[in-house]
């Protein structure tokens, strides 16, 4: 009981009476401060709140990088971190505290207006200059971009010979690195990708599933910090930015949903996650629903 209350103490920014009661204040004051350190670093470098509530997730993943780079545990990480940080380590810390959960085609009623509504609309107000531009804008391994390419390559045969773009952005080098190859493991194709589409746009080699070349082609990865600028990607027809506002401060949300709506076309359509709360848009967003998907699109 006393080593449970310990622990659930432990990570709090600052010292409860159990903490000075419990005789040990050394290294419970220790560890705070290594967690309240880290959280510091995401919060600065990534943008995402990583309060005291999530201090079990920094130290499991860190514990886990510790080990990785053969250290002794998240005090040596720290150490390192605090007096010998370089762009390396600070990448791997990025990589280790992001949440990368996704997978084909989610929350598929989106999917079903893109096909049906969004990208007919674009198609016919953009047959003068023949351009779409969508853009996945933190698409961890890649699921989210490949599914918008397989349902255009699948859908949409027409506008291959159009200039047609699809970029797909994270912060984290690994996840980027991963989505480039294009390779994916059977629980990743089981979460969400049509059989029809795995028959037909994947092959198998030994434990992966490769993706069609000529739909790995349809997609450019980079690496883009959502906090910093993003003037260079230029402006889209259709943004996917799903389930990381989930993750940032009330102030950056503003402020990344406010750039995001200046990078879209007029008449271009922004996508949240379903399950997500729209907030901080401006007037000039219009809310769209889809038989129940919702969009919201920057007025003509
Ligand atoms: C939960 S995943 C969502 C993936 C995909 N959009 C989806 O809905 O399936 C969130 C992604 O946001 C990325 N991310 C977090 N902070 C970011 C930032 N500041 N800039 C760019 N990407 C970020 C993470 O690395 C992670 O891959």
């Amino acid at each position: 009981m006393q080593a449970l209350l310990i622990r659930s103490c432990l990570f709090l920014r600052y010292p409860t009476p159990f903490q000075i009661w419990s005789g040990n204040n050394r290294s419970i004051f220790m560890k705070g401060e290594i967690i309240n350190f880290f959280s510091d670093l995401a919060l600065k470098n990534i943008g995402i709140v990583l309060g005291d509530k999530k201090a079990y997730l920094i130290e499991t993943r860190l514990e886990e990088l510790s080990k990785n780079l053969g250290l002794a545990g998240i005090d040596e990480l720290y150490d390192k971190t605090k007096f010998s940080l370089n762009n390396k380590l600070l990448d791997q810390i990025i990589d280790a505290l992001t949440t990368n959960e996704t997978y084909f085609f989610r929350d598929k009623q989106q999917f079903d207006a893109l096909e049906k509504y969004v990208i007919t609309e674009i198609m016919e107000r953009n047959k003068g200059n023949k351009r779409l531009r969508i853009w996945s804008a933190a698409c961890s391994t890649g699921q989210e971009p490949y599914s918008i390419a397989l349902l255009i390559y699948d859908r949409f045969p027409q506008l291959l010979n159009w200039e047609l773009e699809i970029i797909g952005t994270d912060i984290s080098k690994r996840v980027i690195e991963y989505a480039k190859q294009g390779a994916f493991s059977q629980i990743e194709v089981n979460r969400g990708l049509p059989a029809r589409m795995l028959v037909r746009y994947f092959r198998q080699n030994g434990n992966r599933w490769i993706i069609d070349e000529r739909i790995k082609r349809m997609v450019k990865f980079l690496r883009v910090n959502l906090l910093n600028d993003l003037s260079h990607l230029g402006r889209f027809d259709i943004i996917f930015c799903r389930y990381v506002l989930i993750y940032f401060t009330d102030s950056l949300k503003k402020n990344l949903v406010n750039r995001l709506e200046r990078m879209l076309y007029p008449g271009g359509y922004l996508f949240f996650g379903a399950s997500e709360i729209a907030s901080h848009l401006s007037r000039t967003m219009i809310r769209r629903s889809f038989n129940g998907a919702i969009c919201y699109q920057l007025a003509l």
